[in-house]
């Protein structure tokens, strides 16, 4: 997608001096940096601490880590080293655990001698196979939006199609276009009038900070909303559908996402709103059913505590809002059933929340695992 009108991508390997580059999210929207990441650990330090976050996004860099790793020891011993550095980063979003097998299958099998260019030209397959998959993932789900466009406009109602979304399921989650975003794009792209209710997403505030960003940058006309407001607009009809993204979906459709998209996907079912999950395929784990036993990863209390913002004078800084001995917790996703998920919108079609939608859609994988 475009920063300034210049097309990026938030993770790539510079041409000029053969560096793997990223956007540092945590600075935005006040600032647009770029950093380098030189050597595994940074790599992992950018995972952890969230220079880079989103479940397709985590994947494709941990596959860049990889890469970068197998140019410093493209031994055996390296090769499990970087894996277990790597996948110690995040505990949630699969993607991850997928690109470092998808890395580690391919390399294990060739001589060490050969490692760090096969390595790293795997790792740009992985980001463009990213992109792809998130393209198909708009093109499908802009069906949706179009059908909701045109039962509005038959039933005589004027205005947008108003879609509810919640964290950063946008390109800066991914290599490209983004999951839950990408539909959005294209439905902009094919000229269908559309408004986004961008959630602020506690503690983090990735749909202040992120997805917001992305729909100026777009021009998206968008409402920014604290995470509350949800179930009181769609009370109200102001939201005709919920698109959100995971980062991590069983076999049997459970969703785990971002905190908070539970209490989304109940407020819909309530008030009869589609409640749709994008979803790529790395973002399967089809070696589980039940939600309840994806790992959630509990994030540093810090994060509930302070938040980021700008100051009056400019300057990005953090401020505290609770008393300093309040004991915190941050729990950072949790799971929505699969009964409240009205599809999942896939590179390869929509398929139902289910076991059998799934491995309709993916029989390849599905007897696989
Ligand atoms: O903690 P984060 O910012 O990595 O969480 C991101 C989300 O929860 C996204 O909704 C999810 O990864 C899907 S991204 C396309």
């Amino acid at each position: 997608m475009k920063v300034n009108g210049t097309p990026h991508r938030t993770i790539w390997l510079d041409p000029e001096n053969a560096t793997v580059k990223c956007i540092d999210q945590r600075w935005l929207p006040h600032q647009f940096r770029i950093v380098d990441l030189p050597d595994v650990e940074t790599v992992a330090r950018a995972i952890a601490d969230m220079w880079v976050r989103g479940a397709p996004l985590i994947g494709a860099t941990a596959a860049f880590g990889v890469a970068i790793g197998m140019q410093a020891d493209a031994s055996d011993e390296g090769l499990e080293g970087c894996y277990k550095t790597l996948y110690a980063t995040r505990p949630t979003a699969v993607n991850l655990r997928w690109a470092l097998d998808e890395m580690r299958g391919y390399l294990t099998p060739l001589p060490p001698s050969e490692r760090a260019p096969a390595a790293m030209a795997k790792a740009i397959e992985i980001n463009d196979a990213d992109v792809e998959i998130c393209r198909m993932m708009g093109v499908h789900g802009l069906e949706i939006i179009r059908k909701i466009a045109n039962d509005k406009a038959k039933a005589g109602k004027s205005g947008p199609v108003n879609i509810l979304t919640h964290c950063n399921a946008g390109w800066l989650a991914t290599v490209d276009w983004g999951t839950a975003t990408s539909p959005i794009y294209h439905a902009v792209e094919a000229g269908i009038p559309v408004h986004v209710f961008v959630d602020e997403t506690r503690p983090r505030n990735q749909g202040a900070q992120l997805t917001a960003w992305e729909m100026v940058g777009h021009s998206v006309p968008h409402t920014l909303i604290v995470d509350n407001a949800g179930g009181h607009l769609m009370q109200h009809g102001a939201v005709d559908l919920v698109i959100v993204g995971t980062d991590r979906t069983t076999a049997a459709g459970d969703v785990c996402n971002k905190i908070g998209t539970y209490l989304k996907a109940l407020a819909a079912r309530d008030n009869n709103i589609p409640f749709y999950v994008a979803l790529p395929s790395p973002t399967i784990d089809w070696t589980i059913d039940n939600g309840f036993d994806i790992p959630i990863e509990e994030r540093d209390g810090r994060e509930v505590s302070h938040v980021w913002g700008k100051l009056a004078d400019g300057t990005v800084s953090q401020v505290q809002i609770c008393p300093d001995d309040s004991p915190l917790g941050n729990p950072a996703f949790d799971v929505t059933p699969a009964r409240l998920v009205t599809g999942l919108i896939t590179e390869r079609g929509i398929a139902p929340a289910s076991k059998q939608g799934l491995a309709a859609l993916f029989p390849d994988r599905a007897s696989s695992a």
